[in-house]
């Protein structure tokens, strides 16, 4: 029944009450990781990678085990999408052998033909545009370090344009946190994604505030966040981007700004002396391992939940 099937293609997908259904079940599957075996059969998920990845291919390869199912890993060059195939024949064709499609890609808008075509639940494993899976994980480590999410001051400095930029003001605004971004002129986040998560955050309790000025971003904050300046892609402005992001650097002087139990967190990769300095990122607020770890249980719980919303 393809009405019932659901994706998560960028933060918004899922409303207030659903994203925190989905933390709840992230939280119980990592106190008993086999415990929900929606896969079993096993039925195949599909992962695709058309960008480098080390956590999201682990995450998902192990996490879709766990479930009871088989991951099928597929990068782009050993596939005929690399050679041209178009992504409405690959969607129509991967619905008919696998039970979910998980995909790192460039476009958007090739998730949602894939989500349109292929019948399947899609699940983005990042883009350009959004990278909502990291989001689920982010907060699964911010409550276990904070206790909840509404209401915290969340500070993200540094690449605001980018698909990190973009998840943590919409899944910031569902979360009802209070989201401040803090980059450079022409690197703030896309403006129809900062009306959606107003939109949003005046119904969460949250809020979104944009600044180029990292000083007022990270003054007093909960949470401390950046993510490397030059995103797989945008390779060829990576000496522009250096550049102009410097004032942006997680420095500890910078952290200091923040309260002082804040925490440190980084999606990884991590550049040690650009984005952020290595005696942050290996000091003591520092919670990144955790965030790590927490995108097999958070990707896990939004699997199984996607699979039970189709089923139903
Ligand atoms: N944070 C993240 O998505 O890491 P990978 O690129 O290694 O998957
Ligand atoms: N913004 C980064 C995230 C990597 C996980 C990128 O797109 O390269």
């Amino acid at each position: 029944m393809t009405s019932a099937v659901r994706h998560l293609l960028r933060d918004d997908d899922l409303s207030p009450a659903e994203q925190a259904e989905v933390l709840a079940l992230a939280a119980e599957l990592k106190a008993a990781p086999y415990s929900r075996k929606p896969l079993e059969g096993p039925q195949t998920v599909a992962v695709m990678f058309d960008k480098s990845s080390t956590r999201t291919r682990v995450s998902f390869a192990v996490g879709i085990a766990d479930l009871g199912g088989s991951p099928l890993i597929m990068d782009r060059g050993t596939t005929q999408a690399g050679r041209g195939e178009p992504v409405e024949d690959t969607a129509r064709v991967l619905g008919r052998m696998v039970s979910g499609v998980v995909w790192r890609t460039y476009h958007q808008r090739d998730l949602e033909v894939m989500a349109e075509l292929s019948g399947v639940p899609v699940v983005n494993a990042l883009s350009d545009d959004f990278h909502p899976c990291q989001i689920l994980a982010d907060w699964q480590t911010i409550i276990e370090h904070k206790g909840a999410l509404a209401g915290l001051q969340v500070a993200f400095v540094g690449d605001g344009a980018c698909n990190m930029g973009h998840s943590y003001v919409l899944g910031g605004a569902t979360a009802g946190m209070d989201i401040r971004i803090g980059s450079p002129a022409g690197y703030q986040p896309d403006a129809q994604v900062v009306a959606d998560a107003e939109r949003i955050a005046a119904t969460t309790g949250g809020s979104v505030t944009i600044t180029d000025d990292p000083v007022a971003a990270l003054s007093g904050a909960d949470v401390v966040i950046t993510d490397t300046w030059v995103s797989m892609g945008t390779e060829d402005t990576k000496a522009e981007r250096l550049e102009v992001f410097g004032p942006y650097s997680l420095t500890s002087e910078r952290v200091a700004l923040a309260k002082p139990d804040a925490i440190v967190l980084h999606c990884l990769p991590a550049y040690r002396g650009l984005e952020i300095a290595a005696d942050v990122i290996d000091g003591p607020q520092s919670v990144v391992w955790d965030e790590a770890e927490n995108r097999l249980h958070a990707q896990k719980a939004v699997l199984a939940w996607l699979l039970e919303k189709a089923r139903s």
